[in-house]
């Protein structure tokens, strides 16, 4: 089975085991809305490519962990875009969540995602019962205090904000947890992981900078313009957009630099080059010259 199939049966495996009629109804909706349809599920693809390179001896653990990620970045999602954060009323193409069902159950979501998220970690290292107390702490850290999605919204509540501290955590956690839960989740040690998931999850947010200022308003399936609209930093605003894509370019090399020795280097080499290719579509690429 391919990576996004085993990524996509997990997620639904998941949510229907939460998924009761005993339970109120709109909330499961809306967290249906925030995970389904997909977006690039690139985090999770990540974590399976980096499970298979170390060689994979339970798989469900790897999807466990794929889909703890992934449960993650749209609780994440679903806040980043209420009203007291960046307003934004679309997402993946379609309303976001507080759009849909109300700010009250979009709250609800995510902190039901979250919880999720960590209830999809347990049941898969079922086997491997070993491997879940590192997998539990990473996916912690990559989403608390003081590293971690939180603390990164919380820089933009501060006076003064550095810009890599601000995406380091905000994204480039949750990217490191990806590398490093793919390779716990193998039983492999996770420390030489992390540099891969840093460089690759600084490089996405450059990217995602850069369109948030290049792409016109409907391409993206969310709102443009929001980090100079909300006063955000952003690394095409303060590098400027040639600058924002060389920086953009010398992380997807130190990212491929960052792969450890392994049997699985090479297929991990090319998911990172094609990554970094479609981070930077070539019309985008044309404009900013
Ligand atoms: C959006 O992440 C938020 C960022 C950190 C840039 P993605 O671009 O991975 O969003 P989806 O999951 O594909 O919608
Ligand atoms: C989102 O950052 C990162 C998190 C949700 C933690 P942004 O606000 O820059 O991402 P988009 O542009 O809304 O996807
Ligand atoms: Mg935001
Ligand atoms: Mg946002």
């Amino acid at each position: 089975m391919d990576a996004v199939s085993r990524i996509e049966r997990t997620l639904s495996t998941s949510l229907d085991r939460v998924d009761s009629t005993a339970g109120p109804p709109r909330l499961a909706a809306a967290m249906r809305h925030a995970v389904f349809p997909r977006g690039a599920r690139i985090r999770p693809r990540l974590c399976l490519a980096v499970a298979a390179a170390c060689g994979e001896d339970d798989p469900a653990a790897a999807d466990g962990a794929a889909a703890a990620i992934e449960f993650m970045h749209c609780a994440s999602l679903v806040h980043d875009d209420l009203p007291c954060f960046d307003n934004a009323d679309t997402r993946r193409g379609r309303l976001s969540v507080h759009r849909a069902f109300g700010e009250p159950l979009a709250v609800l979501a995510g902190d039901a995602l979250i919880v999720l998220s960590f209830q999809t970690i347990a049941w898969g290292a079922a086997r491997s019962p070993s491997r879940l107390m590192p997998l539990v702490l990473h996916l912690a850290a990559a989403t608390g205090m003081p590293f971690g999605i939180a603390a990164g919204q919380a820089w933009e509540s501060e006076p003064t904000i550095d810009m890599g501290q601000y995406q380091r955590a905000k994204t480039g956690a949750l990217f490191a947890a990806a590398t490093v839960l793919g390779a716990a989740a193998a039983g492999s040690e996770a420390a030489t992981w992390r540099e891969l998931g840093e460089r690759l999850g600084e490089a996405y947010q450059v990217a995602d900078d850069i369109a948030d200022v290049l792409s016109g308003k409907d391409e993206l399936g969310k709102p443009t313009g929001q980090d100079a609209a909300h006063g955000r930093p952003n690394a095409a605003l303060v590098l400027g957009v040639d600058g924002a894509m060389r920086h953009l370019t010398q992380l997807a090399e130190a990212a491929v630099a960052a792969i450890p020795d392994c049997p699985g280097a090479a297929a991990l080499k090319s998911l990172t080059l094609s990554e970094a290719r479609r981070l930077l579509p070539k019309d985008m690429a044309l404009r900013a010259a």
